[in-house]
């Protein structure tokens, strides 16, 4: 019987979507208001899902004071209130579009999370626009 956790967090940080390889031109045609040169905000929403077997000593699939403090420090720590191509070493070569952000995210998250637990995240750029990753 296996039971999904979740746990919501929020980070804002600044990027801009851009492709060296490509022309300026093309760019602002792929990312439009993305593309801006000075850079632009969002207020994401995280959504992290840990799904597995409960405890039957503790009664948790995952402790959530845990995955909270996980969260803080493998997301929030590291990309709260930055610029994320300037800041940040995961993007300074890597576009940072949501797709992007939500694998660079589970990857770290991944590697703290017991590896009996299946973990999903789903991102939040803005209200209607979502990714999900879950590693496949
Ligand atoms: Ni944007």
């Amino acid at each position: 019987m296996k039971v999904s956790v979740f746990r919501r967090a929020h980070f804002n940080a600044a990027h801009r979507l851009h492709n060296p390889d490509l022309s300026d031109e093309k760019n602002l045609q792929l990312f439009g208001l993305c593309n801006n040169p000075s850079y632009h905000g969002h207020n994401y929403v995280l959504d992290v899902k840990v799904k597995g077997e409960v405890d039957p000593q503790t009664g948790y699939v995952m402790d959530t004071k845990i995955l909270k403090d996980v969260i803080k420090t493998e997301v929030q720590d590291k990309f709260d209130h930055r610029n994320l191509n300037l800041d940040t070493m995961e993007f300074k070569t890597l576009n940072p579009t949501a797709e992007n952000i939500a694998i660079v995210i589970w990857q770290s998250l991944r590697k703290k999370i017991a590896d009996s637990l299946e973990l999903s995240v789903r991102l939040y750029e803005t209200e209607n626009n979502y990714v999900e990753f879950d590693g496949k």
